[in-house]
């Protein structure tokens, strides 16, 4: 791992989820998880503060100790246990029927294969269990798309991963959720990275 990714990346990766636009979806969103939730790329934490008084046990899934390291100190105040899984969502060391709970939130983007993590989620979580999602991802407007694809192979090279033009909700769908309840559109920020989906979905019977 290189010193860019090692030292500058996870700070300036915790500065930047810490804007005021994302805050305030997280604070609308995290509250409806509820028992044990599995979070995907829990990153430096900043989800941890919204989770509400019926969260029973958080497992924080992200392959990265160094932004754990952040997350650290946020985490110390929690009411309910949180164990950190050191891995990438793909393989999830976890039994099936754990959770009540999963969220997601600026992580699809960057997962390698999304689809097999979301299927591991769905394994993971039990039956009639939620999954929680802010994401960002392919905006509908051919201009704004044909300029995310053009621009993912640099993006993802300078932002761990990341891709701009993932189409989030045909994702989650195909791997067995149902979508209950989505909000799409822009929010602050250029229009190649706040095209955001919003939503929860269910594990499909
Ligand atoms: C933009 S950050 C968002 C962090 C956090 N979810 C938030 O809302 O602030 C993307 C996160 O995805 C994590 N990530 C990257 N690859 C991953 C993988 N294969 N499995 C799980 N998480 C991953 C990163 O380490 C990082 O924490």
């Amino acid at each position: 791992m290189g010193l860019y990714a090692r030292y500058v990346l996870p700070r300036l990766i915790d500065l930047v989820m810490r804007n005021k636009a994302d805050t305030a979806e997280r604070a609308k969103l995290i509250p409806f998880a509820s028992g044990v939730v599995l979070e995907i790329g829990i990153g430096s934490a900043l989800n941890v503060p919204y989770y509400g008084s019926t969260v029973k046990r958080l497992y924080g899934v992200d392959p990265s100790r160094e932004l754990w390291k952040i997350a650290r100190r946020r985490v110390r105040d929690a009411s309910f246990p949180v164990e950190f899984i050191a891995t990438s969502a793909e393989r999830i060391p976890l039994d099936d029927a754990t959770a009540d709970t999963a969220v997601t939130t600026w992580t699809l983007c960057t997962i390698p294969d999304a689809g097999r993590a979301l299927g591991e989620i769905r394994r993971v979580l039990k039956p009639g269990g939620r999954l929680l999602f802010i994401e960002h991802g392919r905006a509908p407007d051919p201009g704004v798309e044909a300029w995310q694809r053009r621009l993912n192979p640099v993006w993802r090279t300078v932002a761990g991963g990341c891709n701009l033009d993932r189409k989030i909700d045909d994702l989650i769908v195909r791997a067995g959720f149902q979508i209950t309840r989505i909000d799409r559109g822009y929010g602050d920020g250029p229009k190649l990275l706040s095209y955001l989906y919003k939503g929860l979905a269910e594990v499909r019977g």
